[in-house]
Parts: structure tokens; sequence; C-alpha cells
């Protein structure tokens, strides 16, 4: 090419390339996100959502309750013996081949092999484990927590269970201070330390191949190779302060069940342009993680008001319900429905009322 030629094309490129930059410049501004900020929270709802809270921790608990439920309300497509976590003894299981990640481990057993030897334990603690009649609540992020000061009751509960990057340090007043398992991915687990206590389970969800490397990482206490760093779509923890003992990998069998069998989604297909909307949110996981691990399950915080554009979406930011509308990931109608069945045919109870509200005064949410 002569020197010329390449002026001439370089410079075409240049403005290109200007335009693009402007282009996207543009595009990140108006996707800014508009906050909310802080609203009274109604003292009677207060009263009321920890009157409830209160009440459902107060009855006795019924062995094999949750369980029991779901087999009522969705017959044989729930299963009643799948173990929550992985161990090296169900790696054998030939269901756990039939699918890739995140509903199966398809090309990946030698990975998780490797992974499982650095995991000493596949269980919960001996104590909780024991216990003759356990109740989990899942602690999910909805902005419907805040101001509701149920954290002494939440902390109550056998098992409490926390999402991805969900703080603690700060915001226990109304989510409590107790975490039992925390399920994240690597891109979801949070970098701050502060909302670590050294008896959290940490349980991985693994959704693609580096996830494996990031998890082998962490439990060596290794660096990840900046070239595996780029696969994420955000920075991840390169350390998660917590003993290998403390590490547990989600059984997919259970993201398999919630997906296909219980919402009903449609099975992995071959596209190479588009997702199936047919990965659960990791909360409608944790809540099925909970009915095979607890006698009886609760939720709060959970529940998108997209009616109301103005309300907070999480309890611990200032981003508003709107920003809910900008996912594509899941099918957030389908799994409130999901939800709303769950809770109004009695497997779980609503703590927070965002789903269906047992303890407000116009009963119609
Ligand atoms: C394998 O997984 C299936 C499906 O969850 C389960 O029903 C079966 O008991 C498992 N088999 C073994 C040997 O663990
Ligand atoms: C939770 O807070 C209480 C009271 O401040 C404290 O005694 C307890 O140690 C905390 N528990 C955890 C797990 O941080
Ligand atoms: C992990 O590695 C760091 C150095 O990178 C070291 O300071 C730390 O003690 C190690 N932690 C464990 C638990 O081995």
């Amino acid at each position: 090419m002569t020197r010329l030629k390449c002026v001439k094309v370089c410079f075409r490129h240049a403005i290109v390339l200007l335009f693009l930059l402007s282009v996207a410049f543009i595009f990140k501004l108006s996707l800014s996100p508009q906050t909310c900020f802080d609203k009274q929270v109604d003292l009677d709802r207060v009263k009321q959502a920890q009157m409830h809270a209160s009440r459902v921790l107060k009855e006795e608990c019924h062995p094999y309750f949750a369980k029991k439920v779901m087999n009522r309300l969705f017959n044989k497509k729930y299963s009643t013996n799948l173990s929550p976590f992985i161990r090296q003894t169900t790696v054998a299981n030939s269901s756990l081949s039939k699918y890739t990640p995140p509903f199966g481990f398809h090309k990946y057993l030698s990975e998780l092999q490797d992974i499982l030897v650095l995991m000493p334990k596949y269980d919960l603690p001996e104590e909780l484990k024991s216990k003759q009649c356990k109740r989990c609540v899942v602690i999910g992020n909805g902005g419907i927590l805040h101001g509701l000061q149920l954290g002494h009751i939440l902390n109550q509960y056998d098992v409490a269970i926390r999402l991805n990057n969900a703080p603690v340090h700060g915001f226990s007043r109304d989510v409590g201070n107790k975490t039992t398992i925390r399920m994240a991915y690597p891109e979801s687990a949070t970098l701050s330390n502060l909302d670590y206590h050294h008896t959290d389970l940490f349980v991985a969800v693994l959704f693609k191949s580096v996830d494996f490397s990031w998890l082998q990482a962490i439990l060596k206490n290794e660096s990840l190779p900046l070239w595996i760093q780029l696969f994420f779509w955000k920075q991840v923890a390169d350390k998660i302060p917590l003993n290998s003992k403390q590490f547990r990998i989600l059984n997919p069998l259970i993201i398999k069940e919630t997906a296909f069998d219980l919402l009903g989604y449609p099975e992995p297909r071959r596209k190479w342009w588009d997702w199936d909307k047919n990965v659960p949110t990791l909360g409608i996981m944790a809540l099925i993680l909970a009915t095979h691990l607890c006698d009886e399950v609760s939720l709060a915080g959970f529940g998108y008001n997209l009616g109301q554009p103005d309300a907070r979406l999480h309890y611990f930011d200032n981003q508003c319900m709107t920003e809910m509308q900008k996912q594509y990931m899941h099918d957030v109608a389908e799994e409130t429905k999901f939800l709303k069945k769950l809770v109004r045919g009695g497997a779980v109870k609503d703590l927070t009322g965002g789903i269906h509200c047992e303890f407000c005064k116009d009963v119609n949410s």
C-alpha cells in the first residue's frame, strides 16, 4: 500500500471510529439511570409486616412441609430427592451430563472434578443438617425491604439465603446480619470483604466455561490469568475471604428443574443470534434450592412493582424500578406468575408482601 493510500484509508477509518464513539456516548447518556430517593415508609405497613413475620415464626415448624406442598402443586415435575450441592459421588449421575451449564455439566465434568478435590465439604454444617425441622428465608434484593425493619426477625431463621452482592453491612436493621448461604456467580460476587462472615457458605452458580476457572483460582488462592479475566462482563472478585470448607456448587439439576419442569421454559436450542429467555433469576433458583434444603420456606424482598416506576428497585441503592424493564435475560412476568402460585399455594410465605400480600389492608396485590 502506498503512503498516500494509507493516509486516505486511515483517515476514513478515523472518521468512522469517531462517529461510532459519539453514538456510543449518546447511547450511554440516555442509559444513565434515573435515581429514586427515599420515600417515607408507611408506619402501619412496617408494623403489619413485622407482626406477620413474627406470626410465621411462632407457628410450629412442620417437617417436609415445603416439599409436600411443592409435590402437590407440581406433581411429578418436582423431585423430592435432589441433593442441593454437588459432591464427588453425584458427578457420575448421567442426568448431569445431559445439559451444558447452567442446567448440567455436559463437557465440563473434568473441570468439575478438578474443583471438587479442592472442596472438602458438600453439605450444610452438621449442627444445621441434624436439625429436625429447618426454616429457610430467601432474602431477595428488592426495594420493598427498605424501611420495614425486619432484620431481627430474619435473623431468627435457621437458614438465611442471600443473593449476589446483596450488602449486609450498614443494612442489618432491614435485612438482618445472618447469612447461612450466599449464592452468586463470578460477576455477581461482592467485592466487599465486609459482607462476608467466616461462617457463610458461598454457593457458586456456574454458567460458563470461565466460571469454572474462576472458582478454581479462588479455591487455590491464585490469581486468574489476564486473558481469562477478559471473558467476564465486569470486574470479578479475585479473593473471597472464606475457607475452602465454606464453598459449595449449586446442583445444576435444581436449575434444570426450576427452568424446564416448574417454569416450563423451553429447553436450550442452537441459536447463534439470540438467547432463549430460559435462565431463571438467581432469586427463583434460591427459592427452589430452599425447598430442597429446608422444611419450611419464607421469602422477603421479592416482587417487582413495575406499575410503580419511581419505586426503589433494590433495598441498597437508588436505582428505580424502570431499570428492570431494560433487562432481557429473564422473563420477569412469567417468574412473578410462578411466585404467586407458590405463595398462594402455601409452599412459601411472603414476608414482605411484594408477591402476594396476606397482611396488607387492601388484599389485592
Ligand atoms: C441421578 O439424578 C436423578 C435426577 O435427579 C435422580 O433421580 C437419581 O436418583 C440420581 N441417581 C443417583 C445414582 O444419584
Ligand atoms: C449480628 O449483629 C449482632 C448484634 O449487633 C451481633 O452480636 C452478631 O455477632 C452479628 N452477627 C453476625 C453474623 O455478624
Ligand atoms: C493467599 O495469597 C496471598 C498472597 O497472594 C497471601 O497473602 C494469603 O495469605 C493467602 N491466603 C491463604 C488462605 O492461603
